[in-house]
């Protein structure tokens, strides 16, 4: 999927006459299986230094049980440099796709904005007594008002620059009354300095029916990090499904990440079946953050054209592998094929 990624990428670049130089890191599983090695010390240091931008493939293998590796450099990316935007767009390119009955593109398309550096990621918490029948396990949820305050100002921000008029923050602060609240409690303090924009405040509970009742009323959503990767997932199958659902990782002025949401799915591994568009179109939001925005706009096009074609791999109805849709979509941004 990464290397389709690539090969669009490289077609932008050749359209674009834009700078793009690449270097390939494999961190993959057989690297970490032989080494033992996750993040390389420096990388952090190196990322921010070196690179414009971060572009990372799905990780996850059964022979790393405990997705160590992927923890690890996952997580140790977006908590090392900061990266506290998780940015997932949510965008049906063809009713065929939903799952919903008598839905449009105009009724599938807002964004979330999910906070990814804190929440219950931050691995705080141990057990006692580990193994025994008394044993206890607890795992605590980290939320500091200055990282909840940047996340709604970044959701807030995006729907002043956007043109959006709504911005829906979802959390459970009925029951998690002291970590939520906060939340409750920033939320209305940001909300009243954008007075163009609509807040409104949703259960996560209710957020889930609703983005199924009624997405068409959701514009921006923003939320704590568990809760966002659960109703991102949601939202992909909205889209159809997670072959098709991008996100950026992002810290304003410092190097991004940009990743597609689905896993590895090993069972694919080399049967061509894969689909790679969640890859390519990561990599559109990562031209558009780059400040290629017609470069990203045409990989995007090159996707829905592809899907209303019915040139897509098998999980959307096509029959095409994984080399080959990325070859059309390739061709397809590069111009040398009829649209
Ligand atoms: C995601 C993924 C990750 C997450 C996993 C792989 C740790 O599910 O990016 O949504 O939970 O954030
Ligand atoms: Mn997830």
């Amino acid at each position: 999927m990464t290397r389709e990624a690539v090969k669009v990428l490289k077609a932008a670049a050749r359209r674009w006459d834009l700078p793009l130089e690449l270097e390939f890191l494999e961190w993959d599983a057989d690297r970490y299986l032989e080494t033992g090695e996750t993040l390389p010390e420096g990388a952090l240091e190196d990322f921010q230094d070196r690179y414009a931008a971060i572009f990372i493939g799905a990780f996850g293998d059964p022979r790393i049980p405990d997705n160590a590796h992927a923890r690890d450099i996952l997580l140790g990316i977006r908590f090392g440099l900061d990266l506290f935007i998780n940015f997932r767009p949510v965008k049906l390119y063809d009713p065929r796709l939903c799952p919903l009955k008598a839905k449009t593109e105009e009724d599938i398309d807002f964004v979330v904005f999910r906070e990814n550096t804190e929440g219950a990621y931050v691995g705080v918490g141990g057990n006692f007594k580990k193994g025994t029948a008394e044993e206890i396990a607890v795992q605590e949820e980290i939320h500091t008002r200055s990282g909840v305050e940047r996340i709604l100002r970044a959701a807030f921000d995006y729907a002043a620059e956007h043109g959006k008029t709504r911005v829906c923050m979802a959390d459970k602060s009925n029951v998690m009354q002291y970590a939520h609240g906060l939340w409750q409690r920033c939320f209305a303090e940001v909300a009243a300095e954008y007075p163009g924009i609509e807040p409104r405040h949703l259960y996560v509970d209710v957020l889930t029916m609703e983005m199924i009742q009624a997405p068409e009323s959701f514009e921006v959503i923003v939320t704590n990090n568990m809760f966002g990767d659960i109703v991102t997932d949601l939202a992909a199958a909205l889209q159809g499904g997670l072959g098709l659902a991008a996100s950026a990782n992002l810290h304003p002025g410092r190097v991004s990440m940009f990743e597609p949401v689905h896993g590895s799915a090993p069972p694919l591994a080399g049967t061509g079946q894969a689909n790679p568009m969640a890859a390519v179109v990561s990599a559109a939001l990562m031209l558009e953050d780059l400040g290629h925005r017609e470069a990203a706009q045409a990989v995007e096009e090159a996707v829905v054209r592809c899907i209303r074609k019915g040139e897509t791999t098998a999980d959307l109805g096509g029959a095409l592998t994984t080399a080959e849709v990325g070859d059309r979509l390739a061709g397809s941004v590069e111009g040398n094929r009829p649209s």
